[in-house]
């Protein structure tokens, strides 16, 4: 032990002259913007130069990443927009997909019940009921400041005008390309039918421009009714989707109550189901609490497996256990409770390897046992932003896999998500991201997919301490779990926290996977003696987050640098 604090006090030591290679390249006391783009960054600061709030600068980030990160930016998908007011309000508004009210349960099996490839993947039968607009126009009604129209200038702006394609668009547009032979519309919008942009050429997108106005001057009535719905229902049924008009005008934005969980002093607030991040976020650092993280070596093979187990635990009782609260009765605060982290600790210790075949997810009468020890002690693209005030915003939105379901609303220029992928297509079948799931995220009518996205604010005494969040569909959770881990245990600045690589266990597969330099061959080796398998793979996460930083007594802004992402703050 004595050792070990020795070569911790080293470390330390190591990282305090690390930090001066480790300068932040963007700072500022009045407010901060991190977000994919630099013309999203932009949008976003001349909204808060203009005397917006934090709420309605992410809302002209958002509407501007529409236009230019139609990977993931969007007005045809949906997100998680996690606010901690100055005044201390602590809001999460869930614009999360729905299932279309035809969905059935087994919509994505052949007559064996097996899973049919691509089918929740590409196409119109992948389409969830579109959130995102009616998500903005909550924030905006509920916590912003200023009109929609003077939010929403900026993405217009760019959508008529256009911008400057970035060499990362260029790529992804000749992806899209060559990916969208039978979705004419697509290539048409997007990649001037083989013509695509190249870097540094201006992208104009006149449809867009058109349907953003649209939202402008009606707000939910110019996307969920009239002619926009009419193209979304009719582009989706040339697809053979099953969405009608009603599932887009009965669409609702809601306000949930944050997940909020503790870690070494420090409060946590983050995303509760639709979406799976709070819990575990919370879940895990629970388990890793009182495991002297900060007394072992960052990414020796001791402090990987504690990591590893603690996931796979959290990452068993997600499949179980989360899906839409709205459907089913999700223990919320039995899964967030440090009783709970005990109780799963005490049969399964964090420092041994415990095949996942082993670890099953917690059966009913377990969970039971704990709802009764409640109640007899009677007692839930990833951007930044924080204002002047003392407001922070917290946003991951996403069409799901890059370009979603590859469908463009025909004349309207905005790309569909494919997030009916995420529900669980058949018990036991993992989805895109490898992830399983049960009864509790089955398909059901009007029902939202359970989702990994973890916006999360992290606070001390009440005031925000950083701003995290992150894309990478399961790795998410653990992305910002290490974001946590790196800040908290390791005292690393916040640059190096952003930029060291990552690696990421979710129970099933029984792989860790990792990132190109993450773990020494060393680690690698001890922990494969005892079991571990290891797969290198890409680069993990785009993590945009803001840090408070009390010696300067301004904001941090730490862009992601594996996906050039940027930051602007004054
Ligand atoms: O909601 C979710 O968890 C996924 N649809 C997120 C997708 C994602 O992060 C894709 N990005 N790389």
């Amino acid at each position: 032990m004595k050792q070990n604090l020795t070569r911790l006090l080293i470390a330390l030591l190591l990282f305090s002259t690390h930090a001066i290679a480790h300068q932040p390249t963007f700072y500022g006391r009045e407010g901060m913007i991190v977000a994919h783009d630099q013309e999203a960054v932009e949008a976003g600061l001349e909204i808060l130069k203009k005397g917006g709030n934090a709420v309605d600068a992410a809302v002209a980030v958002a509407y501007a990443l529409a236009v230019t990160h139609p990977q993931a930016g969007n007005i045809g998908g949906g997100g998680f927009m996690l606010i901690k007011m100055a005044d201390g309000r602590q809001i999460a508004i869930d614009y999360r997909e729905t299932a279309p009210a035809k969905s059935l349960r087994d919509m994505y099996l052949d007559e064996n019940g097996d899973v049919i490839p691509y089918k929740s993947v590409f196409g119109g039968l992948a389409v969830g009921v579109p959130g995102t607009v009616a998500g903005m126009q909550m924030a905006l009604d509920e916590y912003g400041t200023l009109s929609r129209k003077k939010v929403m200038k900026p993405a217009i702006k760019l959508a008529q005008k256009g911008f400057k394609v970035s060499y990362q668009l260029s790529r992804n547009l000749e992806y899209l390309y060559n990916v969208t032979e039978s979705f004419p519309e697509t290539r048409r919008v997007f990649a001037n039918n083989g013509n695509f942009s190249k870097p540094g050429d201006r992208f104009i997108q006149a449809d867009l421009a058109k349907t953003l106005k649209l939202i402008s001057k009606h707000g939910n009535k110019g996307f969920y009714e009239g002619p926009v719905a009419e193209a979304v229902v009719s582009t989706i049924l040339d697809f053979k989707g099953i969405m009608t008009l009603d599932d887009l005008k009965n669409y609702k934005a809601m306000n949930r109550t944050p997940v909020l969980g503790t870690y070494k002093g420090y409060e946590i607030m983050s995303m509760p189901p639709p979406s799976s991040g709070g819990i575990a976020l919370i879940g895990i650092l629970n388990l890793l609490e009182d495991e002297g993280l900060d007394t072992l070596f960052w990414h020796s093979s001791a402090a990987i497996q504690k990591i590893v187990e603690a996931e796979r635990l959290v990452y068993a009782d997600r499949s179980e256990w989360l899906g839409d609260p709205d459907f089913i009765d999700v223990p919320i605060n039995e899964m967030i409770s440090k009783e709970y982290a005990g109780r799963r600790k005490e049969l399964n210790d964090l420092s041994t390897y415990h095949s996942s075949e082993s670890v099953s997810p917690w059966t009913a009468s377990e969970m039971d046992s704990l709802k009764r020890y409640f109640k007899e002690s009677e007692e839930t693209t990833h951007f930044s932003v924080v204002d002047k005030w003392g407001n922070a915003v917290s946003n991951t939105y996403t069409l799901n896999w890059t370009f979603g379901s590859r469908v463009t609303v025909k004349g309207y220029g905005f790309l569909l998500n494919d997030e009916m992928d995420d529900f669980s297509a058949k018990p036991g079948v993992p989805n895109m991201f490898g992830l399983v799931g049960n009864i509790a995220n089955a398909i059901e009518p009007n029902k939202r997919m359970l989702s990994s996205m973890t916006p999360t604010i992290v606070m001390k005494e009440g005031k925000v301490v950083s701003v995290l969040g992150s894309p990478g569909g399961s790795t998410i959770i653990t992305s910002v779990l290490q974001l946590i881990l790196n800040t908290i245990d390791y005292k690393m600045p916040p640059v190096l926290a952003i930029s060291s690589p990552r690696f990421h266990h979710q129970w099933l597969p029984d792989v860790v996977y990792y990132e190109p330099f993450g773990l020494s061959q060393e680690t690698i080796q001890s922990l494969e003696n005892q079991g571990y398998e290891f797969e290198i793979r890409s680069w993990i996460g785009e993590s945009n987050a803001i840090f408070y930083d009390p010696i300067y007594g301004g904001w941090i802004g730490v862009p992601d640098p594996r996906r050039g992402a940027h930051a602007g703050g004054y």
